[in-house]
């Protein structure tokens, strides 16, 4: 099997561990991949989003199976080329991603497909979204509809914060095309959960939720991130809250895409927000795995479990199981730079120690060689610092652990991934 990963994020790095773990004769390739890449196969200088020659590549280097990262690419058609080139791809259509690179198209399969999701309505006419939040009760989350790395929804505690968001999106093009066209929507409250599923458009395998950690700062304060770090298992997810987000989620959002000539094949992530009650709500879907979401919940998949990627890429997808347990509890905690999410710094040496012991694996994210092999910090995440464990707890002891000993000047991260399942667990 000759296996081409696009991206070169942390969560790239993690698949291409995963696909090595339960492969060990697979050869990797990774586009453009990263220093942590390197160590499992070779990575090719590409960027993600350079459709053409991701193609003309995967066919030059024989690949049979490519899967695909980030959103940009999917969005870009990278899975609709690699299919017509007859070359097997993980990943959805450009039609398909479509769920995440336009929330208004979301929205509006949720609504056709009565997946509950929170109240809201779609615009491009600012008067017209100025009149709808003039009317609505506060607080109000304002979203940018196109892709906007993380940065497109904004919790607005006012009306006249919603307002000012809908005029800078919609008016001054502070997003640029992405908040040409937005989703004024109502707050809900709750804790979020991520789900994401395997799925080949009609069945699908339910991976171990797991929670992330968006704000920047410990006890969930200061600016939204890409995310800081996550966990698995957490202690929310019953069998019945998973049923429930097959049954009214998944499932008819697959049908509805389906019906709609776009069916959905690879990775779908709901981004939910479960209510006290535990009742499922969608916050929005993504077309990939998420990051850092990846680096705890396929290390802990069962073995074998990337060979159900090359089946669904194949079409020849039969899973025996609805949902995979996972066999172990995981943190990562994300090490990112001085300055992340604004401008981080970039080009302080880092060391790694080798002996962080068998229940640690240091995921790449924002590192690259220098001329010389020195190991810097090239990105806002720096590194992604996963520990297993037989308990969260016990993982984010040793997530943290592990952080404390890897050294770059300018280093920021979170000492509290996790918080929210220990507390769960000591809860009586
Ligand atoms: P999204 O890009 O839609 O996932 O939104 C990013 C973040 O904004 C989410 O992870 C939530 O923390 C928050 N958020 C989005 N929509 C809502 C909502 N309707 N109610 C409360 N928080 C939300
Ligand atoms: N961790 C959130 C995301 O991948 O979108």
């Amino acid at each position: 099997m000759r296996v081409l990963v696009v991206g070169g994020g942390g969560r790239e790095h993690a698949l291409c561990w995963a696909l090595r773990r339960d492969a060990p004769d697979t050869t990797i390739l990774a586009a453009p991949g990263n220093p942590g890449t390197a160590h499992l196969g070779t990575n090719l200088p590409i960027t993600a989003t350079a459709v053409d020659e991701l193609v003309r590549a995967a066919r030059a280097q024989r690949i049979n199976l490519v899967v695909v990262g980030p959103e940009a690419p999917l969005a870009l058609g990278l899975a609709d080329r690699l299919r017509a080139a007859g070359i097997p791809v993980f990943g959805p259509s450009a039609a398909a991603a479509r769920l995440e690179s336009s929330k208004a198209f979301a929205k509006e399969i949720m609504t056709q497909a009565g997946v509950p999701t929170a109240a809201g309505r779609t615009f491009t006419d600012l008067a017209a979204a100025l009149a709808y939040i003039g009317a609505r009760p506060e607080p109000l989350v304002v979203k940018a509809s196109g892709l906007a790395g993380g940065k497109g929804a904004v919790v607005c505690a006012t009306r006249a914060d919603a307002a000012a968001t809908a005029r800078a999106f919609l008016q001054e093009g502070k997003l640029g095309d992405a908040g040409r066209e937005i989703v004024v929507e109502e707050f809900l409250n709750g804790e979020e959960l991520s789900v994401l599923a395997l799925t080949d458009g009609e069945r699908t395998l339910i991976l171990p939720p797991a929670q992330d950690h968006k704000r920047l700062g410990e006890g969930d304060t200061g600016p939204n991130t890409g995310g800081m770090g996550a966990y698995t298992p957490v202690g929310l997810t019953t069998p019945g809250l998973l049923e429930r987000v097959r049954c009214d989620v998944l499932e008819p959002t697959l049908r509805a895409m389906a019906a709609r000539g776009a069916p959905y094949q690879g990775v779908l992530y709901a981004g939910l927000m479960v209510s006290p009650l535990g009742v499922p709500t969608v916050l929005e879907f993504n077309c990939r795995f998420g990051d850092p979401e990846a680096q705890v919940v396929l290390p802990v998949l069962p073995r074998g479990a990337a060979t159900h990627l090359a089946a669904i890429a194949a079409n020849t997808w039969k899973p025996a199981e609805r949902v995979l347990a996972p066999t172990a509890a995981a943190v990562t905690t994300v090490l990112a730079a001085r300055g992340y999410p604004g401008q981080p710094e970039t080009g302080a040496a880092i060391a790694i120690p080798e002996d962080l012991g068998p229940q640690i694996v240091v995921f790449h994210a924002g590192t690259k060689r220098d001329d010389a092999g020195t190991l810097r910090v090239s990105g806002g995440r720096v590194l992604n610092v996963t520990a297993f464990g037989a308990s969260v707890a016990e993982a984010a002891e040793r997530s943290a652990a592990a952080c404390q000993r890897i050294a770059f000047e300018g280093k920021v991260y979170r000492r509290d991934i996790g918080r929210r399942e220990i507390e769960r667990a000591r809860a009586p």
